[in-house]
């Protein structure tokens, strides 16, 4: 697999199968972030490997982004979890990973982006509104699901759009 960019000693690429397991023990080590299976990190590697992000230092994988098309609504990629290891966050890993990704022909359509959050998160809505800014687009904020619905002590989860994107964000393939 070739890596579709690197930054220093950082390659940015899709992830693969064989990347599920490190993948769910970086989001394993993420706190907020809701620990999913194992086997649903494998699968979000296999077949959700376009519009998902990995990115890797000697050590392995030290980044993830999870992101799909909602069914029926391809202008738009909804960015499931984001998390970048403990000891490499404030370097900017994710918002490179999301530039990338976005860069990707398979993103030539999306004009929007969405998100959840939960409020108290500063470091992740810190990085969607700084990705609005810099691309003068709007984003909005609106509940999503309740906390009670979460069930658990799960904080609320607002969901966040940010849109629309003046110009196809992606090189044509
Ligand atoms: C949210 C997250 C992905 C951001 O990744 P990152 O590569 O550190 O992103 P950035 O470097 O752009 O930093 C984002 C913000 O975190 C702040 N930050 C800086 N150093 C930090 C550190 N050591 N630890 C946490 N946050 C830090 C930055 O100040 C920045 O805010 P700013 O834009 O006001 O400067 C990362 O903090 C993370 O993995 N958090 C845990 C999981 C999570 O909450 N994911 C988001 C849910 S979608």
């Amino acid at each position: 697999m070739k890596p579709i960019h690197s930054k220093g000693d950082i390659l940015f690429r899709k992830p693969v199968l064989s990347d599920g397991a490190a993948v769910h023990d970086l989001i394993r080590r993420s706190p907020p972030l809701d620990l999913n299976s194992a086997y649903a990190y494998f699968l979000l590697c296999e077949h959700f490997a376009d519009t998902s992000m990995v990115c890797l230092d000697a050590e392995g994988v030290i980044g993830f982004i999870s992101a799909y098309f909602p069914p029926g609504r391809r202008d738009t990629l909804f960015v499931w979890q984001v998390a970048v290891d403990a000891r490499q966050r404030g370097k900017r890993l994710a918002p490179m990973m999301l530039a990338s990704l976005l860069a990707r022909p398979e993103c030539r359509h999306v004009r929007f982006l969405e998100t959840t959050i939960t409020p108290d998160n500063r470091a992740s809505n810190r990085l969607f509104e700084r990705f609005a800014a810099d691309h003068g687009a709007d984003i909005d904020s609106e509940a999503f699901i309740a906390g009670e619905q979460l069930g658990a002590g799960h904080p609320s989860e607002m969901l966040r759009r940010v849109g629309p994107l003046d110009a196809p964000l992606a090189k044509a393939s």
